[in-house]
């Protein structure tokens, strides 16, 4: 029998000033789920992108439950590297960014066995045509480092499905290309609940209102691109990666991410870290060029982040105490995972 009342998806997009829960009680009522790949180190593309959302909506007071999809590394590369140095390293890099380990739940999936379990229903419901016409999917087999694409690739985002609907997510703060992995996830709770009855919420996908960060060459930021400024990187690494950014000739700083991408990025980078309009950050600048363009986003930077970075820091000197918290949320991840398969299984009619 399902515990948790089953929403309605509409909207299944909001952004974060439609979400904003109107009252204490909805707040409290919403549970949410994103996480990251352990690949590398988070960016600021990242920490403008879901973090600084989901660290709000924890602080609002919603239970928030972050995700470590250790075995969706395999999608695109036949082994998974430095996994342990990876996971440990995001777990501080949430705690840097404000994830309070006393409210959030942090926990690798490979961990969770009743999580995985919820894939096999979960593949039934999807037809071989849908899980090939994931344009994410399709962008992420063109970009693969493999040479042939495997089982995983196609069905990671069922797996994903998985990851947030075992704990029942209801919103779900990621960035627009995990769009289709969100829709699919939603018709796998439909699908399910329509055929078996109701045990599913329908989540809702947070995107963030920032717009894009690029990396430093211009193109996407992004962990294995080699573009990225670390959340935890020193100032001298930030001033030094920001003076190797590419920008143009003209000493008139503007912001006009079509005509100028690379220079508004650093305008816009600058913009971000001061709670400032990227347009008045350009002004203010005026013709100073590239290099007091520069100047600007590195004290923008290193100023926005060093508590986050400090924070980091002190954590990181007490590794027992990141590992312990990693164990107490995979403990917690399987409760939960638990009970939400031994509503599936009642509800399929298997055998208990
Ligand atoms: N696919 C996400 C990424 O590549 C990571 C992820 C796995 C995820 N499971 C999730 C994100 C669940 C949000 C919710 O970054």
């Amino acid at each position: 029998m399902p515990t948790q009342p089953v929403l309605t998806a509409a909207p299944a997009t909001v952004t974060p000033d439609t979400a904003a829960p109107a009252t204490a009680a909805s707040v409290h009522s919403e549970r949410v789920l994103t996480g990251d790949r352990p690949t590398g180190p988070l960016h600021l593309g990242h920490y403008f992108g879901t973090l600084h959302n989901r660290v709000r909506l924890q602080n609002q007071g919603t239970d928030l439950f972050l995700v470590i999809p250790d075995y969706q590394v395999l999608t695109d590369r036949d082994v998974a590297e430095h996994l342990v140095e990876h996971v440990e390293g995001l777990v501080l890099d949430y705690l840097g960014a404000g994830v309070d380990p006393a409210r959030a739940t942090v926990f690798t999936h490979s961990a969770v066995p009743a999580l995985n379990q919820l894939l096999l229903p979960f593949l039934s419901l999807v037809s071989v045509a849908e899980l090939g016409r994931n344009p994410t999917v399709k962008d992420e087999i063109a970009h693969s480092r493999q040479s042939a694409v495997s089982g995983l690739m196609y069905t990671y985002p069922a797996h994903q499905a998985a990851d947030i609907l075992f704990c029942k997510a209801t919103l779900v703060p990621v960035g627009k290309d995990q769009e289709p992995h969100l829709e699919l996830t939603r018709t796998i709770a439909r699908r399910f609940n329509e055929r078996y009855g109701p045990v599913f919420p329908e989540p809702r996908t947070l995107l963030s209102q920032a717009p894009l960060l690029l990396g430093t060459d211009g193109t996407k930021m992004s962990k294995s691109r080699a573009n990225s400024i670390a959340l935890k990187a020193t100032s001298d690494e930030t001033a030094r990666l920001i003076r190797g950014a590419k920008t143009d000739q003209d000493r008139r700083i503007s912001y006009d991410p079509a005509a100028r991408p690379e220079v508004s990025n650093l305008v816009l980078l600058t913009a971000l870290c001061q709670g400032r309009d990227p347009h008045e950050v350009a002004e203010s600048i005026g013709d100073g060029g590239a290099s007091a363009l520069k100047a600007a986003a590195t004290e923008a930077v290193n100023t926005h982040f060093a508590p986050l970075r400090a924070r980091r820091a002190q954590y990181a000197q007490d590794m027992d105490y990141v590992r312990e918290l990693l164990r107490a949320g995979n403990e917690r991840a399987n409760e939960v995972a638990e009970q939400t398969l031994a509503q599936v299984r009642a509800a399929m009619g298997m055998f208990r």
